[in-house]
């Protein structure tokens, strides 16, 4: 196995994350559990507002809340000095509910509620994120009805397509996301935008695709948008005050994982950014990036128990462990790979291959091929590089409880998310009246 910057253990051989022993984690919490090392977080946060302002000073990092968000880690994204980009009215209500500063937030999302623009207009959001001509048709007449202006980017589908997973491929001319340059539906968003009076376009937005390894997509992206915004000075006037390039930076799931450092995307970035400005003539907006999975990714680890150890003669070993797809529906959803140690043995050299399975009523395989140490039954095993995309994604599914979300460093453990119960599970289910348990009709009984 190669370095794995997560593989850190104690004198006991036990995993240990952000200074905290994983296997006392687990009997004080339970498992599964997802554990997240909050120093890791942090240096992430500060490595990209680092490597992008000494570049290019003029830059926001927001975090893109999708990958992993509670109140908790909000908070940590307010005190690292970042902004913050949310899907969702639920994304939304969990920022303010934590106190974070509106004007830094971005409202996002390809289909917008009626409940999401009046949650985006009461909290006064920093930026409206377009999507559609519809959207700004729908946030203008939003707008005049509250008697305010709405701050918006337009989000542009530049025709860019990535080395990715197709389904986390987003800037590609065939997207259900933005307006495409192609066709002219983005200069019409941007006319219109410019034209209605309760809205104030600030720039433009894009967002190529997640986990990206390589950087040329988002040189591409630079290009294309650096072309599109100077076309659309030179035949609208229009000035381009912020620049939101989106997220996408991958990160490393297994060892055949290398993606670029943050200092590189900046270096891909930034004097590109400039060059083809200067080319054009054009004055430096403000620069934006919105990444989540390279913020909180690697920082986060699940800790499974396992269960049962089969073995398929001549064929394979399965061991069966405590979630599956409930917590982790990402080797489902797009093939993802994992890689795992067996967390109070993680000083033990890896000696067997095995299949990793969950234990729902399906075929939920976490690894397909996992190099660990002899496993048996009640040994945790840690998979490594779930922090983002996980918990955010977790669901009930066969009834499941989900699991709770422990933010470590220095040693201490603090609850983000507390386990669900069962009482949680049926807590929202209702018994309609006709389907109710019958009460025995009581008798009296005469003497
Ligand atoms: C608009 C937008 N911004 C940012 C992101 C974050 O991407 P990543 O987690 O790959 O950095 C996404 C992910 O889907 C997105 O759709």
């Amino acid at each position: 196995m190669s370095e794995n910057t997560m593989l850190k253990t104690n004198e006991r051989g036990h995993l240990v994350v952000g200074g905290c022993d994983v296997v006392e984690l687990a009997h004080k919490y339970g498992t599964p559990l997802y554990v997240y090392d909050e120093a890791r977080i942090r240096a992430r946060c500060r490595e990209y507002i680092g490597e992008f302002t000494r570049r290019y000073p003029n830059v926001e990092i927001a975090y893109a809340g999708k990958a992993a968000l509670t109140m908790g880690f909000a908070r940590l994204m307010d005190q690292e000095g970042m902004g913050l980009d949310v899907a969702s009215a639920g994304e939304l209500y969990t920022a303010l509910q934590a106190g974070f500063p509106p004007e830094r937030i971005k409202m996002h999302g390809n289909y917008k509620s009626n409940q999401e623009y009046r949650m985006a207009f009461e909290a006064g959001v920093g930026r409206v994120v377009v999507d559609s001509l519809i959207e700004l048709r729908q946030l203008s007449c939003w707008a005049k009805k509250l008697d305010a202006v709405a701050d918006i980017l337009i989000r542009v589908r530049p025709g860019i397509d990535t080395h990715t997973h197709e389904l986390i491929q987003t800037g590609q001319v065939d997207s259900k996301f933005g307006v495409a340059i192609y066709g002219g539906e983005a200069r019409q968003a941007i006319e219109t935008a410019m034209e209605l009076e309760s809205i104030r376009l600030h720039g433009l937005h894009c967002h190529i695709g997640s986990q990206l390894l390589e950087t040329d997509a988002f040189e591409r992206a630079v290009d294309q948008m650096v072309h599109f915004i100077a076309e659309m000075h030179d035949e609208l006037g229009f000035e381009c005050e912020d620049l939101d390039v989106g997220g996408g930076l991958g990160i490393r799931y297994t060892e055949k994982d290398n993606p670029p450092s943050v200092a590189e995307l900046a270096e891909a970035i930034c004097p590109r950014l400039r060059e083809r400005l200067a080319e054009h003539g054009l004055a430096e907006p403000r620069l934006i990036l919105e990444p989540g999975r390279s913020i909180v990714g690697e920082a986060g680890v699940t800790i499974y128990t396992v269960g049962v150890v089969k073995e398929i003669p001549d064929l394979r070993t399965y061991i069966a462990v405590d979630g599956g797809l409930s917590d982790n529906p990402r080797p489902a959803l797009y093939d993802a790979v994992y890689e795992a140690v067996v967390a109070n043995r993680a000083d033990e050299e890896p000696s067997q291959w095995v299949r990793v399975a969950g234990k729902h009523c399906e075929t939920d395989t976490l690894i397909e091929d996992a190099y660990i140490a002899t496993v048996e039954p009640g040994d945790l095993l840690a998979v490594f590089a779930t922090g983002a995309y996980n918990h955010a994604m977790a669901s009930n599914y066969n009834r499941f409880t989900r699991p709770a979300v422990v933010l470590c460093c220095d040693g201490n453990d603090e609850l983000l998310v507390e386990r669900e119960t069962l009482a949680d599970v049926v807590s929202h289910d209702v018994v309609p009246r006709h389907l109710a348990v019958p009460q025995t009709e009581e008798c009296e009984v005469g003497e």
